[in-house]
């Protein structure tokens, strides 16, 4: 029997009760296609600083280094109970950073998914979203400002300063952009490069690059687009995008803008993949507020099992199924307190009942060959 190990990082906030709905479905998953998923739970994020102090320990980073995947819980914690760890400790800077680095995770793929069903979701009008959003965002990971050096002190006129620098070579972008055109070719082939050409030199540099690279990719129709046109389109017209690439801080803000325009940050399963080894995770915070209420709808912690089963187990079918399953789960009126109010028809579920739901869903369907 086929045996993939994967490590397990709960992470804080909602994490661990979002995770035991990805298990439940790990399992089912396992059991229906005669595979072995050797599960790790290992600590990570705030709950590991406050366990064993470190946000990232060396026993965590063994479990992940034997992993063949890996599938994270999201961490964080309050502005208030953040100031309890050590700034570099925090679990943003001294966990998720760190193994975004030690696995070079530098494609991440972001989809901002929204089939007709449910639109309703969305704060856009019917007319914008019409047949539905079917976006993938993919985003830079492992460059850019969030890895640029970082200086603060006192200038020569006495004034307190920093320096933040943002950093591509030409084999991190070529690396990313090889991803953007391949995505694009298996899906519409149109490509929109989001830059700040106008301003940046990162982003001279960076389409520089893509004309170099398109050469590979003729088949590929590029549209140029500057960052803050992208952020209006995102609103006024999502159905013109298909596929967009862009380095990492354009795509911290606008992935959370595409959690926007599906209606929530829950609806946005993400993965993260280098050269030797891929992590998979919702792209939205903890959620410290709900935690530990059994509300929270795990909708984008089983769309990462959904896209490891695409991405690292080559499972395709069985992850189209599971997305289907979600999918019939809110087309059938189910919902969960974070994401719905009460009345306007909707039946109102627990995050361990949306699991239930997925499963059974799941179960009915022909297993793939
Ligand atoms: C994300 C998150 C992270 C990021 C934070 C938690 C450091 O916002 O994955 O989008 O900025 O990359
Ligand atoms: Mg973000």
């Amino acid at each position: 029997m086929k045996t993939y190990k994967i490590a397990l990082l709960d992470g804080d906030g909602i994490g661990p009760e979002i995770m035991v709905e990805a298990v439940k479905i790990m399992k089912l998953v396992a059991e229906r296609n005669h595979i072995n998923f050797e599960l790790t739970h290992t600590p990570f994020g705030a709950s590991a600083w406050f366990q064993c102090g470190s946000s990232f320990p060396d026993a965590t980073k063994l479990v992940c280094d034997e992993a063949d995947a890996i599938l994270k819980g999201p961490i964080g914690l309050s502005h208030e109970e953040s100031k309890k760890i050590p700034v570099d400790q925090q679990p943003e800077r001294g966990a998720l950073l760190p193994l975004r680095r030690r696995y070079n995770t530098y494609a991440n793929f972001r989809p901002v998914f929204l089939p007709k069903g449910l639109a309703h979701f969305s704060p856009l009008k019917p007319e914008i979203i019409g047949d539905g959003i079917d976006i993938m965002i993919i985003r830079e990971l492992v460059g850019g400002l969030y890895f640029g050096k970082k200086e603060t002190g006192i200038n020569a006129a006495g004034k307190r300063y920093v320096n933040e620098m943002l950093e591509y070579d030409e084999d991190q972008i070529r690396a990313i952009l090889k991803v953007g055109f391949e995505t694009a070719m298996k899906r519409k082939k149109v490509l929109h490069n989001i830059h700040k050409s106008n301003v940046l030199k990162s982003s001279v540099l960076w389409n520089e690059i893509l004309d170099e690279v398109h050469k590979d990719y003729p088949q590929v129709k590029v549209v140029q687009m500057l960052v803050d046109a992208a952020a209006t389109y995102l609103c006024l017209n999502p159905g013109q995008f298909d596929v967009m690439v862009m380095e990492n801080m354009f795509g911290d803000i606008l992935s959370d803008q595409g959690g926007g325009i599906l209606g929530s940050l829950g609806l946005m399963p993400s993965a993260c993949i280098g050269p030797d080894k891929a992590y998979y995770e919702p792209s939205h915070g903890s959620a410290p507020d709900i935690a530990g209420k059994n509300i929270a709808n795990p909708y984008s912690m089983i769309g990462s099992v959904a896209m490891m089963l695409e991405y690292s187990f080559g499972m395709d079918q069985e992850a189209k199924n599971l997305w289907q399953a979600m999918q019939s789960v809110f087309a059938k009126g189910f919902s969960t307190p974070d994401l719905s109010k009460p009345g306007s028809g909707v039946k109102m579920i627990s995050t361990s009942e949306f699991g239930d739901l997925v499963a059974s869903e799941l179960r009915a369907m022909p297993v793939p060959n």
